[in-house]
C-alpha cells in the first residue's frame, strides 16, 4: 500500500474525468444533457464507489409516533418517530428525533436540517425524554456489552446546537446511524443490508456498503418527515460530518428531495478528490473500513487514475441544488485543499445549470466562506464540526432555502 503523507509536491498530475462529458466522449448539451448524464454517472458511483442501494430497500416503510412533548426549556417541540421497514429477513426500526420550534405548524411549517448521529439520538442533548437506541453501539461508554446507557445523554451535545437552530426557526431532525447498520466490519447483519439479501454472499461487485445505508437512511428519514405537518418537506437539508457527510453527500446525489446537502469533514470517499492522493486514500479506506464502500472500489487501491469518477462528480449530482463543502485546517487526513478542488470542480455543472456555481477560484483564506450554490468554508481547528460550522450552515440555509419566518 502506498505510503500515506501530506505533502503538495507528492501530489501526481492527474486529469480529473469530465463531468459534462458522456462516456462515450461527447459533450453534454445543456440541462436536459446532462439529466442524461447526471444518470451515467449516478450509476458510476454505484456501480464502482458505494454500491447500489436496492429497490427492495424503499418499500414497504411506516411510522409511528412513539413520543411528544415540550423542549428544550420550552421553546420548541419535540417528536420521535420510529420508522419501521419490514423486509424478507425480518423488521427494522429507525428512530427518528424532531425538535421544532414553538410555533411551528401546519400554517408555518419549518425548514429542517436532517443529519445521522454517530452515538445514538440521546447523545445529541440532555433532554432526558429522548430514547435510548437499542442497536449495537460502539465508541466510548459502549462498555463491552454495546448498549446506549443514561450517562451518554448530552455527549454529543457539542456537535449539534439545538438551541440556536430554534433560535433562528430552524428544525432538527437526527437518527442514529447505527439503527440502520452498526459501524463494524460485521455490522451488516444487524443492519437493512442484511434484512435485504440475508443470504447474498459472496457479495457481488456492486453490493452497497454501509455508506449506502447510511444515505438510504436518510433518505427513510425524508420519507418521515414529509408526514409532519410542521415540517417544509420542500426545504430539508441532508448534512453530516466525516463518515456520515460522505453518506450525506451519497444519499443527496441519489434522492432530489433533498433541497440542499452539507458535508462537514467528509475527505475520502466524502469531498475529496481521490486522485490527489493526500492523506488518506482509497487503499487505506478500504482497508481500515472493508464494510464502508462496495466490493468494485478496491480495484481502485493505488490506482485511483484509473476510477471512471472522481468526488466532483458527486457534488455535480446534487446540482442545481446548493451544496455546502465545509472542511478544517488542521484536518490534513481529510485534504482540505482537495475538498476544495472538487467543490471547483463541480462548478462547469452548476454554471451549465444556470447558477452561479463556486464564487472562488482559488482556496480562500481560513473563515472567509463562500456563500455561492456550491458553498465552502476552511476553519480554524481540527476534524469534526463546531459551532462556526454550523452558523455557517445556518447562513447558508437563510440564503438558500430562504430565511425561516420567526427567525432572527
Ligand atoms: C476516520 C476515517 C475517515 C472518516 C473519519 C470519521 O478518520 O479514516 O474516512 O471520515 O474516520 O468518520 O470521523
Amino acid at each position: 500500500m502506498r505510503e500515506i503523507h501530506y505533502d503538495e509536491a507528492r501530489v501526481p498530475r492527474y486529469t480529473l474525468p469530465d463531468a459534462l462529458r458522456f462516456a462515450d466522449g461527447s459533450p453534454v448539451d445543456g440541462a436536459a444533457g446532462w439529466r442524461r448524464r447526471r444518470a451515467e454517472i449516478l450509476d458510476l458511483f454505484a456501480s464502482h464507489v458505494y454500491g447500489r442501494t436496492p429497490a427492495a430497500a424503499s418499500s414497504p416503510v411506516s411510522w409511528e409516533t412513539v413520543e411528544e412533548g415540550g423542549a428544550p426549556d420550552g421553546v420548541a417541540r419535540r417528536r420521535q418517530v420510529r420508522i419501521t421497514f419490514a423486509g424478507a429477513g425480518g423488521v427494522l426500526g429507525l428512530d427518528l428525533l424532531l425538535y421544532v420550534p414553538a410555533g411551528a405548524g401546519p400554517s408555518h411549517p419549518v425548514p429542517v436540517f436532517l443529519g445521522l448521529n454517530f452515538g445514538g439520538n440521546h447523545t445529541v442533548d440532555a433532554d432526558p425524554a429522548i430514547r435510548l437506541p437499542t442497536s449495537w453501539v460502539g465508541g466510548p461508554g459502549a462498555g463491552e456489552a454495546h448498549r446506549a446507557t443514561e450517562e451518554g445523554r448530552g455527549r454529543a451535545a457539542g456537535a449539534w446546537p439545538v438551541r440556536a437552530l430554534l433560535a433562528r426557526g430552524y428544525g432538527l431532525a437526527t437518527m442514529y446511524c447505527g439503527d440502520a447498520e452498526p459501524d463494524h466490519a460485521e455490522g451488516f447483519a444487524a443492519g437493512i443490508r442484511g434484512l435485504v439479501a440475508p443470504d447474498s454472499a459472496p457479495a457481488p461487485a456492486d453490493a452497497w456498503g454501509a455508506l449506502g445505508a447510511w444515505a438510504w437512511a436518510l433518505s427513510r428519514g425524508v420519507d418521515a418527515l414529509q408526514e409532519q405537518p410542521e415540517v417544509d418537506a420542500t426545504r430539508i437539508a441532508g448534512m453530516g460530518v466525516s463518515r456520515l457527510g460522505k453518506a450525506a453527500l451519497w444519499a443527496g446525489a441519489q434522492d432530489e428531495r433533498f433541497a440542499l446537502v452539507i458535508s462537514a469533514c467528509s475527505g475520502c470517499g466524502g469531498a475529496a478528490l481521490s486522485r490527489r492522493e493526500f492523506g488518506e486514500t482509497v487503499a487505506r479506506i478500504n482497508a481500515a473500513f472493508p464494510h464502508w464502500f462496495c466490493p468494485a472500489f478496491r480495484r481502485y487501491n493505488d490506482r485511483e487514475a484509473d476510477l471512471p469518477v472522481d468526488q466532483h462528480m458527486l457534488l455535480a449530482l446534487v446540482a442545481p441544488r446548493p451544496v455546502y463543502v465545509a472542511s478544517a485546517e488542521e484536518d490534513r487526513w481529510a485534504d482540505p485543499r482537495g475538498e476544495f478542488l472538487a467543490a471547483l470542480g463541480a462548478d462547469p455543472v452548476y454554471r451549465l445549470l444556470g447558477t452561479d456555481g463556486l464564487g472562488a477560484a482559488e482556496m480562500p483564506p481560513v473563515e472567509r466562506p463562500v456563500r455561492t450554490t456550491i458553498g465552502h468554508h476552511i476553519r480554524r481547528g481540527g476534524h469534526g464540526i463546531t459551532a462556526y460550522d454550523w452558523d455557517r450552515f445556518m447562513d447558508f440555509g437563510d440564503r438558500h432555502l430562504g430565511q425561516p419566518a420567526g427567525g432572527r
